[in-house]
């Protein structure tokens, strides 16, 4: 009863990220949000009523809400503890609604649930989907049903579940992007065994961070909020593909320190589809006056002028499907003191396939800084494989990973003595990537991961914001391992920023700063050729149909030396080169309290 939602695969790419030699670790994240409310008029339903035309008021306070199928014909919101979701839906009809979860977005294998309410009683089942079929009963009924009823919007039910129901027929609710499914229909079943197909526009699908969504309703807003829009001018998109489009900015003078404590999206009505992806980059150095106000074509660095080349720090990222982001309420991003990012580049990427000629874009970034500071100063650094060929992805796997390295030397330089705390996570990979994670090592052993998501989603790219925090010290390191499936490729894919490369990257942010911006890493294989580019060059022609030569590349891969970069303040690079070894502990994930 759910779908198959085809998604249009764009690059997204942290240009850049491999320049970024710059100053004072940045400050940042990422953002984004389509979830503007749209009220449509179309009557989404049948007999009775009219519907109210607007966003639905829950029946009680929720930390997070999302429009699930942009018509606001289905809303969603939710509040998650250590143990428990609990949801409350909204929809447009008088008939049955249907929710769940499933791991890769399309109809099954999926965990939903069925609800609709007749004659003021509400029928409610938990099920599971195994086919292209109707949804089948579970024999353990998991999913609590807790209120049901229809208003003026539509059909409501609030119900709650374990994050882990130990049912085989459900699925475990953990920190991966999480695709919600739904559907409705204006009928009511007879039974949860006869519902009536609820059709092509009924249903849908979306990516959700459950369990670390950020959400507004976790700060109080100061009472001196300014705003700042890195915005574009009506922007005339050329009829190309792919287009990065930069705009310089120069924020006013302020009077004293200030905290940036929030980033939203503006992507203007109609061109969602073609903003794809929007880097804010910043200059420590002064930058002359004459390159204010800037506007030119940056498509592969072509055009921009030499003074904004190289030397410059990656202020915040925003991608496709990503909100707005609040800083947790104890830190915020320093503006406006000596030294604090005063010049900014934006650099959006425009997607546009068929080649339209009539797109006018205005869409960015908005910022909200305050006089009020806050406890810390928030810093980032991006982790990662250095943004190159030597990133060799073979084809013919399933799940082939990539590893690279932020080794302890990096931080024992660039850590502060009593450490760091890291508050929130973006990981960023393109159209292979199928999961990533961010390692952390102390001594040999292997800790919690500070982000760990089995079902990355390219279209959906948010920043984490973690539940509890977790201390980087001097000693630790840090590891990025990127997962990618390349059974639909004939030849190697190589790291690299435009769509048709991978890229694996994950930036950390945390209070307070530290000396550095980023490290990564390449695999030598020096056991190929002791030149590098002859190696990767030799590599690519090998003959990957035969298991035994991908093998041996996994081999290589395990075993080879790696260059690692701590990229400090200034042009200052640090290199590191030896073998990796692995943790003699590898961090386990707490057991459920399911009985085996
Ligand atoms: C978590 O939420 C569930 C469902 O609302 C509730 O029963 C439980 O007591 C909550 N646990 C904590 C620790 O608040
Ligand atoms: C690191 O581990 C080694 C071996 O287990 C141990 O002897 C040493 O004390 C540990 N160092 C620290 C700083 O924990
Ligand atoms: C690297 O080369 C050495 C010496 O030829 C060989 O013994 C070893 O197996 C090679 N390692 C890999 C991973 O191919």
């Amino acid at each position: 009863m759910f779908t198959v939602f085809i998604f249009l695969c764009v690059s997204f790419c942290l240009a850049g990220c491999e320049v970024t030699d710059t100053t004072e670790a940045a400050a940042v994240s990422h953002v984004a949000a389509v979830d503007k409310v749209t009220t449509t008029s179309d009557a989404a339903s049948t007999t009775g009523r009219p519907f109210q035309l607007q966003k639905p008021m829950p029946t009680r306070k929720f930390a997070h809400e999302s429009n699930l199928d942009k018509d606001g014909a289905y809303w969603l919101f939710w509040e998650a503890n250590q143990t428990h979701v609990t949801f409350e839906t909204h929809v447009k009809t008088r008939g049955y609604v249907g929710f769940g979860i499933s791991g890769n977005g399309q109809m099954f294998p999926g965990d939903v649930v069925v609800g609709w309410v007749k004659d003021g009683v509400t029928h409610f089942k938990d099920c599971h989907t195994t086919a292209h079929a109707m949804p089948q009963e579970d024999d353990s009924q998991d999913w609590v049903l807790l209120h049901g009823e229809e208003n003026d919007f539509g059909t409501v039910l609030r119900f709650t579940r374990k994050l882990d129901t130990c049912d085989d027929d459900d699925f475990k609710i953990t920190d991966d992007t999480i695709r919600v499914i739904f559907s409705y229909h204006p009928d009511d079943p007879a039974h949860v065994t006869s519902l009536p197909w609820h059709g092509l526009a009924r249903r849908g699908s979306r990516a959700l961070l459950l369990l670390s969504a950020t959400s507004a309703s976790a700060i109080t807003v100061p009472s001196d909020v300014q705003t700042f829009g890195f915005l574009k001018s009506n922007y005339h998109v050329p009829a190309a593909g792919t287009t990065y489009h930069c705009s310089t900015y120069r924020l006013p003078d302020l009077p004293t320190k200030h905290h940036m404590f929030k980033y939203e999206p503006y992507v203007q009505k109609g061109n969602e589809k073609h903003v794809h992806h929007i880097v804010l980059y910043f200059y420590n150095r002064e930058i002359d006056p004459q390159y204010d106000n800037l506007n030119f074509d940056c498509t592969m660095g072509k055009n921009t002028p030499d003074a904004l080349t190289g030397l410059r720090s990656i202020f915040l990222v925003w991608a496709v499907g990503g909100g707005t982001y609040y800083l947790p309420e104890h830190t915020g991003i320093p503006l406006g003191d000596h030294g604090d990012p005063k010049f900014f580049v934006m650099e959006t990427h425009y997607d546009n396939p068929t080649h339209k000629t009539d797109i006018v874009d205005s869409s960015g970034i908005i910022i909200s800084y305050t006089s009020q500071l806050r406890q810390h100063d928030a810093g980032m650094i991006y982790a990662g494989a250095d943004v190159y060929p030597t990133q060799i992805i073979p084809p013919y796997e399933k799940a082939f990973v990539t590893k690279s390295y932020c080794p302890e030397e990096c931080f024992q330089s660039a850590l502060p003595e009593t450490g760091v705390n890291v508050f929130a996570v973006f990981q960023h990979a393109h159209l292979l990537g199928t999961a990533i994670k961010t390692r952390h090592f102390r001594n040999g052993t292997e800790l919690e991961p500070f982000a760990d998501d089995k079902h990355y989603d390219f279209d959906f790219q948010d920043i984490r914001a973690r539940t509890h925090e977790i201390h980087l010290q001097k000693g630790d390191s840090v590891a990025v391992d990127c997962t990618y499936d390349s059974r639909l490729k004939t030849k190697p894919t190589y790291g690299g920023i435009s769509t048709q490369e991978e890229m694996c990257i994950s930036m950390l942010l945390f209070y307070p700063p530290m000396k550095m911006n980023g490290c990564t890493s390449k695999p030598l294989y020096e056991n190929v050729s002791t030149s590098l580019m002859d190696a990767v060059k030799a590599i690519g022609a090998w003959d990957w149909t035969q298991p035994s030569v991908r093998r041996r590349f996994k081999s290589i891969v395990d075993n080879t030396n790696h260059q690692m970069h701590c990229h400090a303040g200034g042009m200052k690079v640090q290199r590191i080169t030896r073998k990796i070894v692995p943790p003699t502990q590898t961090y386990q994930e707490p057991r459920g309290n399911c009985p085996t």
